[in-house]
């Protein structure tokens, strides 16, 4: 089988310093060409990182007929118009998160979504840790599993930085606070009915520098979690069941190409004493996923997660906005 044919779009940190050299060491993905706003710019990074093309606007770049497939990580508030001018031009997309900056631009997208495959760039879903915490929670071996919590910060008062910059998208619950709401999401296998939160901005940037959220699943199941950029860097998931506790120890950022741990507690011991630690062998997320979303171009698996799995996510990062401004529950 051919490996898909990868355009990037721009030169973005994330794409240089992680997804592109870990879908350079991909199985089913290559990456042919780069685009930035300034064509010194996109063939500095091409040739640093052997991408054959190099194109000095995103148009030229969706306009090569060679490239297959996108990957989009522009700031969040391009992410729907170029996603959809990408697919327009017959590319699929793998588009960074958040997807969008609300559930309802994220439905413009419906008019391609049977054309093409477009999905969101959430790299951890693709993390044997991430598959092996779900499948405890499936096997019953924490009991019924009541709450997740996350907590994901890190500090940044960087003034050009995209995260403190509203007009562009920026602030904790798009950028991090999302991963929460999909770990959620991805141990209860299920959508929430509404949600909560509580946030905290910045008082020069207005973006929101911490958020703190509940989310009602039903049933008695719930995520909590709480986002910051301006704290100590720190993360961690549990899910806590009736019978045991799971814990990921570097659930968002594990390192690529290293190990990871998480660890089971059914608190026989005080103090976490008798948590069992279980290690995961090395990987890098961001292959595992640049390999399947060309897979499912090759049509050789169904695409994991597509846009309906995208606007879910957004829907609930709308419910924790509103919820911002009204002070009370939203519904989902
Ligand atoms: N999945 C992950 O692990 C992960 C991690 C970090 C970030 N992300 C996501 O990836 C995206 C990019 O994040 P980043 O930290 O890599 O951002 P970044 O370094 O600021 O890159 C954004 C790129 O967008 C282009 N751009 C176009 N219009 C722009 C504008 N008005 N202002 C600034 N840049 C503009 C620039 O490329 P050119 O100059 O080349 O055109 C720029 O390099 C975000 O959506 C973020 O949420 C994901």
């Amino acid at each position: 089988m051919k490996k898909v044919n990868w355009g990037i779009l721009s030169t973005a940190k994330i794409g240089r310093e992680k997804v592109i050299p870990a879908m350079q060491q991909g199985q089913w993905s290559h990456v042919g060409a780069i685009a930035s706003r300034s064509l010194a710019q996109a063939q500095q990074v091409a040739d640093a990182m052997g991408i054959a093309k190099a194109y000095g606007s995103y148009d030229e770049l969706l306009a090569d007929p060679d490239i297959e497939a996108i990957y989009n990580p522009l700031p969040n508030d391009q992410h729907v118009a170029m996603t959809l001018a990408a697919a327009r031009a017959g590319k699929h997309v793998l588009c960074e998160k958040p997807f969008a900056m609300n559930a309802r631009e994220a439905e413009a997208l419906r008019e391609v979504a049977g054309k093409v495959h477009i999905m969101e760039a959430f790299m951890v879903r693709f993390h044997p840790q991430w598959l092996r915490a779900r499948e405890l929670v499936r096997s019953g071996a924490l009991g019924e599993l009541r709450t997740v919590q996350a907590f994901f910060s890190y500090f940044n008062r960087l003034p050009d930085n995209i995260r403190n910059r509203p007009e562009v998208g920026g602030g904790a619950l798009y950028d991090i606070g999302c991963y929460a709401v999909v770990a959620g999401r991805f141990l209860f296998e299920a959508e929430p009915l509404r949600a909560m939160a509580l946030f905290d901005r910045d008082p020069d940037f207005q973006t929101d520098r911490t958020v703190t959220a509940i989310v009602d699943f039903g049933d008695g199941r719930r995520l909590d979690f709480t986002a910051s950029t301006q704290s100590v860097p720190y993360q961690r998931v549990q899910a806590i069941g009736t019978r045991q506790r799971l814990e990921l120890e570097i659930p968002f950022n594990a390192p690529l190409g290293g190990s990871t741990r998480l660890f089971v507690d059914n608190a026989s011991l005080p103090g976490g004493a008798s948590a069992v630690a279980e290690t995961l062998p090395p990987c890098n997320m961001y292959t595992l996923q640049g390999d399947a979303f060309s897979l499912a171009v090759r049509g050789e698996i169904a695409l994991p997660y597509g846009l309906d799995d995208a606007i879910c996510n957004m829907r609930i990062l709308d419910a924790l906005f509103k919820s911002g401004q009204t002070g009370h529950w939203e519904d989902v």
